[in-house]
């Protein structure tokens, strides 16, 4: 059996959001997709609020992942302890709410594994090294497919996770930068790789942000709250095709929606 995934990009705000909601389900009607996974930890610009996570399950994703604003919106704290379905990277500490990893029932009863870790390289650095955290979860998983959202800023760190853990997942994606990378692949040992899904969010932005806001920090004026930027919303994501059979992804293909 052929397993299609969606990975959809960091939803940024409510027009990401509305955008998501309005768009999500044709397609995934239109690429067959049987289990998506969505990034939410921009949906409240930086963190997510219980109905922001509420309204991505609505709009058909299965699982969200977040990042490093897991905690800029810390009402989301319960919420990460009650569903399962979301997951806040696996390398924070246990000192923290939530959990990283789940096993979710994918078509046919297949068990279908979740790990959201995060990067360290221009990132705060006070996280387990997710390298090995990845190789502790696989070890104790009994997951059929094995999917990874990996939100890091390093292109090179991502790179690696993905030699890292080729063979060992299924797919692997990169979150975070909000634009897309051109290098979608299949690793040597069968795993779907791409360095950076993109972002859902406004399209004429500086990563989904007020151009003249994001302009200004570089222009040395004074700290502005960032808010989302206005007009129209591109969804950006990648579907993996997997071979239930084999243990292998056989294609990765970018997936978009403008306008
Ligand atoms: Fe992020």
């Amino acid at each position: 059996m052929i397993l299609h995934i969606l990975a959809v990009g960091d939803v940024v705000g409510d027009a990401g959001l509305d955008y998501l909601s309005r768009h999500l389900r044709s397609i995934k009607k239109e690429h067959d997709i049987q289990f998506t996974v969505v990034n939410g930890e921009n949906a409240s610009g930086v963190g997510i609020l219980p109905r922001q996570a509420d309204a991505i399950f609505d709009a058909g994703a299965d699982v969200i992942t977040l990042g490093n604003h897991t905690w800029n919106r810390l009402q989301i704290a319960d919420y990460l302890e009650d569903n399962d379905y979301i997951l806040r990277p696996a390398n924070y500490t246990d000192r923290v709410p939530g959990r990283g990893w789940g096993v979710y029932e994918g078509p046919r009863g297949l068990r279908i594994g979740v790990l959201s870790l995060i990067g360290r390289c221009e990132m705060d650095c006070n996280f387990d090294n997710p390298f090995t955290v990845a190789d502790r979860t696989l070890k104790q998983s009994d997951a059929d497919v094995v999917l990874v959202d990996f939100h890091a800023e390093a292109t090179s760190e991502k790179g690696c996770m993905g030699w890292h853990l080729d063979g060992r997942v299924q797919a692997l994606w990169g979150t975070h930068t909000h634009v897309p990378t051109a290098d979608g692949q299949i690793l040597p040992k069968g795993t779907g790789f791409i360095t950076d899904l993109g972002m859902t969010g406004p399209a004429q932005s500086v990563l989904g942000i007020k151009p003249s806001q994001a302009l200004n920090r570089f222009l040395g004026g004074l700290p502005q709250r960032f808010e989302p930027a206005d007009g129209p919303c591109k969804l950006d994501a990648v579907c993996f095709s997997i071979d239930t059979g084999t243990k292998q992804c056989v294609a990765v293909e970018r997936v978009t929606r403008m306008g």
